[in-house]
């Protein structure tokens, strides 16, 4: 078997997200401006080298495979590409296939997700109210979102909700959230919003709410135990005594969790991005087009790696923005 994937601060490489498009049927405010422009299909990696990419991946060591977008679901074909994906996990290469998805296609798709062999899923929330729901979004409906979770929960899908803690927007909807996913059966997980893309006239500064104080608030009204159990990504949990529930919070400007990192990203147009918050990439696209041999791949894939920086420089100081991406989240893959 081949060495597996360390970078250069001796951190195994272990996970990789796959953005499979830029494309979404929402606009979250904190996300992508209304008049977004979207990559030509061309540019594209079809699912056939989709599938190429990853599986030199999982040939490297990659355990854990989680598809993200845009949003993942509204790809046409993607459930061939999922579908490509299971024979990963039954010859126990790939331990985990995932998938991170703002849930408007749940109910038409978490059946054959559930058959594919994914577990547990990802669902992006910030909001429990339609109002504002439709607001965050632009013009996302609540219900279908909710009808989704519920599909998925009904084809044994485990759900976590990913909300990212916005100010003033969800600060009053922080104990009816966390009672809605004690009752649901959801893990819930707190983001804080990074500064990145270009969001027209939205102001960064404005939308975010540190996890410091959203924590705070918690733990003014619950007992809260840290839990160590981590699953591979970057979000630190604790248990409420009073409801059992598990509550994720993933902090990269109040608490930096780069020293622990073991994932890369991959793009929907192949490049390799080794850090959320770094303009560095690795184009694997011309390789993969060059040659149908996948040592070829191999060997970019281990010379991008060993290119991974420390880290992010996200940071709100107090009157501005720095380490601000102009890639969008969505091309990268959250
Ligand atoms: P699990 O722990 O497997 O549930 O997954 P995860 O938390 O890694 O995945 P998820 O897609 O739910 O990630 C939630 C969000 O965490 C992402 O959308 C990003 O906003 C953020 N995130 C994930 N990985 C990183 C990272 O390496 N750096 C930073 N700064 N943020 C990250
Ligand atoms: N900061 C933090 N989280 C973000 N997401 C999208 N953009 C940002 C940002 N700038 C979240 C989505 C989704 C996940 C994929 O990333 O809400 O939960
Ligand atoms: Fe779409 Fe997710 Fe971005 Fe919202 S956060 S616009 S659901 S990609």
């Amino acid at each position: 078997t081949p060495a597996p994937l360390i970078d250069p601060f001796a951190r195994p490489i272990s996970y990789l997200r796959v953005s499979v498009t830029d494309r979404c049927d929402f606009r979250c405010v904190y996300c992508m401006s209304e008049n977004m422009t979207f990559l030509p299909k061309a540019d594209l990696l079809t699912l056939e080298e989709l599938d190429r990419l990853c599986s030199a991946f999982v040939n490297l060591g990659v355990e854990k495979l989680r598809i993200t977008g845009g949003e993942p679901l509204v790809r046409k074909g993607i459930m061939t590409f999922f579908r490509a994906m299971s024979r990963h996990l039954e010859s126990g290469a790939l331990r985990e296939l995932t998938v991170t998805t703002n849930g408007s296609q749940l109910r038409k798709y978490a059946a054959e997700l559930a058959d594919c062999g994914v577990k547990r899923i990802n669902v992006s929330l910030d909001t429990l109210d339609a109002q504002k729901f439709a607001d965050i979004t632009r013009w996302g409906r609540l219900g279908q979102v909710l009808d989704g979770i519920e599909a998925a929960k009904a084809a044994g899908l485990r759900v976590k909700i990913n909300t990212v803690a916005l100010k003033g927007f969800n600060e009053d909807e922080l104990f009816p959230l966390l009672d809605w996913c004690a009752r649901e059966g959801h893990d819930l997980t707190f983001i804080e919003v990074m500064p990145m893309g270009d969001l027209g006239n939205e102001d960064r500064l404005d939308q975010y709410w540190s996890l410091k104080d959203l924590r705070a608030r918690i733990a003014d009204r619950f007992a809260l135990t840290d839990l160590d159990d981590r699953t591979g990504g970057p979000a630190r949990y604790v248990r409420i005594d009073e409801t059992g529930q598990k509550v994720g919070f993933i902090t990269p400007l109040t608490h930096n969790f780069c020293e622990s990192c073991n994932r890369v990203r991959l793009t929907c147009t192949g490049e390799l991005y080794m850090c959320l918050g770094q303009e560095d990439m690795a184009d694997l696209r011309a390789p993969l087009r060059v040659s149908p041999d996948d040592a070829v791949i191999e060997q970019a894939i281990r010379n991008a790696i060993s290119r991974k920086p420390k880290g992010h420089d996200f940071d709100y100081s107090r009157q501005s923005v720095t380490g601000q991406m102009t890639r969008h989240m969505s091309h990268t893959g959250g």
